[in-house]
């Protein structure tokens, strides 16, 4: 296929998250992807260091899933989701139930990350009412959090950039964040910080608990730029929920399914959510699906309450929850990403890609670097009169040499696929290596 866009069907076409001013002049396109790899219309190889967007981390073009896929399109291409369902949402969901730590069993469906958040966010609210704590409706995010762009996500994420814009959100207070200038080049799991989960106790001193309906956070920052919190932090943070009474939700949109050399960030910190999010990985990226998982409490509540069978006991959903396309390209993922011998290789992985990412210390410009399992973060010294300039013209660099690399703020963030060898590791971070050596010198 060859695509040369013109000025028309450049701006015609609005890209996501984007300086589209920028891309203007120096479109990036891909229009192919295989394994590890994706490729320009000209060709080029790029290695895909953020598993797309952090969520194909089988690679691409992975066969069983376009082959579930492409069966799944011949038999049932839709479904109506509201009153009507089909037997692979049910497979799906019982996978699931069986997957996610302790009691979480109960699914409902929605199509990405965001949605994933605003269910849950909802869902907090309708439980505490059904328990008749109609009062409690205030929520607890943290700083640098990322829970997707909607309403709800943007009143508890915690990165000021994607909030500014929009006026007032909804009813939210914000932890700090856990990135700490002592942990500066930590590798892995960093020592220190558990005292940070008791800014909770300052929260509710003002808030009280008798108003907050839930704290969420994710396992690790990744959008913010893979921000690991202390062992203990969110063991503490489980411990003040349960002492106040408070829902805690685990965004694990980017932790879920392997990322950590866990299946789910709860497993790796071991700790147990009330209601987990997660998107991305679970269909391998391949369409779009996130999932909202609850605890037997939470449903059986929801269920219990008075009144007749035929009303609805939560009335949310969307038109594609539990698409069948979607359902079969997540069960032909989790059958792969649960295998031990992929969560094996994450693991003997993960050992490559710190030392990999670590190397690049004392180089210009780096302030920072951070990792956990298969994730992690290069923070660049920003410039003080174009603050996110760098790490973007960074990625541009990575670009020409091959690499594609994710900017986020001052940070250069990766997540490979976990198919990858150690060696395309090493490659991946010696490219980065020149971009920044040579970014700097024109400084
Ligand atoms: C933790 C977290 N939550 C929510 C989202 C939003 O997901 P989506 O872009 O699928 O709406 C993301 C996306 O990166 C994420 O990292």
């Amino acid at each position: 296929m060859t695509f040369h866009p013109n000025r028309h069907s450049m701006s015609s076409h609005w890209l996501a998250f984007t300086s589209n001013r920028r891309f203007h002049q120096q479109p990036r396109l891909v229009d192919r992807a295989e394994g590890i790899f994706y490729y320009t219309p000209q060709g080029q190889p790029l290695y895909d260091s953020l598993s797309g967007l952090w969520c194909t981390p089988l690679g691409h073009g992975n066969q069983a899933i376009t082959e579930a896929i492409s069966r799944q399109l011949g038999y049932l291409d839709y479904a109506p989701a509201f009153n009507v369902s089909h037997p692979l949402a049910f497979e799906l969901a019982d996978k699931l139930a069986e997957l996610a730590p302790g009691d979480l069993n109960h699914t409902l469906f929605c199509n990405s990350g965001s949605e994933a958040a605003d269910t849950a966010l909802k869902l907090a609210r309708a439980y505490w009412r059904a328990k008749g704590r109609a009062e409690k409706t205030k929520f607890i995010g943290r700083s640098k959090g990322y829970h997707g762009v909607n309403f709800g996500g943007i009143s508890v994420g915690g990165i000021v950039g994607n909030r500014k814009l929009y006026g007032q959100t909804l009813d939210t207070y914000h932890l700090p964040h856990t990135w700490l200038a002592q942990n500066r080049f930590a590798k892995g799991v960093p020592t220190e910080g558990d005292y940070l989960a008791d800014s909770l106790l300052s929260i509710l001193e003002v808030q009280d608990a008798s108003n907050i309906a839930a704290v969420i956070v994710e396992p690790m920052a990744g959008s913010g730029g893979v921000i690991v919190p202390s062992a203990g932090y969110l063991k503490r943070l489980r411990e003040l929920c349960d002492q106040h009474d408070i829902l805690l939700i685990f965004d694990e949109v980017i932790t879920g399914f392997g990322r950590l050399g866990s299946l789910f960030g709860a497993d790796f910190f071991d700790v147990q959510p009330d209601i987990l999010t997660c998107a991305k990985a679970l269909t391998n990226g391949v369409v779009p699906m996130g999932a909202v998982i609850s605890n037997d409490d939470i449903y059986a509540t929801l269920m219990d309450q008075p009144g007749d069978d035929y009303l609805i006991e939560f009335p949310h959903g969307y038109t594609y929850s539990a698409h069948p396309l979607a359902c079969a390209s997540a069960l032909a993922s989790l059958a792969q990403l649960t295998k031990p011998a992929l969560m094996s290789k994450v693991r003997e992985l993960s050992g490559v890609f710190e030392q990999a990412i670590h190397q690049l210390k004392g180089l210009p410009l780096v302030e920072d670097i951070r990792n956990i399992g298969l994730a992690g973060a290069i923070q660049i010294e920003a410039d003080p009169a174009h603050p996110l300039k760098r790490a973007s013209d960074i990625s541009a660099l990575c670009w020409d040499k091959g690499v594609y690399v994710r900017f986020g703020g001052n940070n250069l963030s990766f997540a490979p696929p976990f198919i990858c060898t150690a060696e395309d590791i090493q490659h991946i971070f010696a490219r980065v290596a020149e971009a920044i050596q040579e970014y700097a010198k024109t400084l």
